[in-house]
């Protein structure tokens, strides 16, 4: 079965209703950067963080898969398809993606603030359970905080998505700027006989010089196109 590996950002996200980063009025609603994504702003007002990603969570319970987090997902009835995603939200899960990789964390998973990837501190958030309390702690008594990986901090799942870029017959970039590494570099671990693809509907700061077959469309659209090009 061949493999496609898909590598997505905001923009795959933003026919949901949901805000990418680098637009006008981005995603973080207008916070400073450093207060909300970057490891400096937990340590010094983890309240203001706690509170912001609680705000994102019940955000993300009015959003649904859009188009294109279904078409990927489908492609799995004839593909081996893993999906790696630089989004924290749950929309190529809930369109029913069976292996999403999120390189920068997961909204709806909270863990300890001691240590971060201690898997027996990590507790998944719910539609029902979504507010972290102020001050609430994990059980190791340190501070809840949100599974997100934030400026400064490193890239657990790195490895595991360059094992799956590198083993992949296709790669399909949908809706990110190219412009945070490591993820943005993903790219030049696809093997030289792999096919790339690009969709996004505006110019990003994708290499040039790797073959790169670009569909200037949105996430929706140019998924369209993609099955069309695969024979689905
Ligand atoms: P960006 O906001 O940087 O880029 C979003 C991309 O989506 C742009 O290239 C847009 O042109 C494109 N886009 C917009 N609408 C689209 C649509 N309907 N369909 C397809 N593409 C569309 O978001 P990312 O590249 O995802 O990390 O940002 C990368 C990282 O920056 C994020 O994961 C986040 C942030 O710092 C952390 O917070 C750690």
């Amino acid at each position: 079965m061949k493999k496609i590996v898909f590598l997505t950002g905001a923009g795959v996200s933003a026919e949901s209703g949901i805000k990418t980063f680098r637009s006008d009025d981005g995603l973080w609603e207008n916070h400073p950067v450093e207060k909300v994504a970057d490891i400096c702003g937990w340590y010094e007002n983890p309240l203001y963080v706690n509170q912001f990603y609680n705000m994102l969570r019940s955000q993300l319970q009015t959003k649904q898969p859009n188009l294109a987090h279904r078409l990927i997902a489908q492609l799995e009835e004839k593909f081996d398809v893993v999906v790696v995603t630089q989004n924290v939200d749950n929309l190529h899960e809930r369109a029913g993606s069976s292996s999403v990789i999120h390189l920068h964390g997961e909204l709806m998973k909270v863990c300890s603030s001691k240590d971060k990837e201690d898997v027996l501190q990590h507790r998944e958030l719910t539609e029902n359970d979504l507010i972290v309390k102020d001050g609430e702690l994990s059980a190791d008594g340190s501070l809840l905080r949100p599974y997100i990986v934030w400026f400064g901090e490193p890239v657990p799942m790195l490895d595991k998505a360059i094992e799956e870029v590198s083993s992949a017959d296709v790669v399909v970039v949908v809706g990110t700027s190219f412009k945070v590494y490591p993820a943005a570099g993903l790219i030049h671990y696809a093997r030289k006989d792999a096919q790339l693809f690009c969709i996004d509907p505006n110019q990003t700061s994708a290499p040039t010089s790797l073959g790169i077959t670009f569909i200037k469309k949105k996430a929706t659209e140019g998924m369209q196109e993609l099955m069309k090009l695969m024979k689905f």
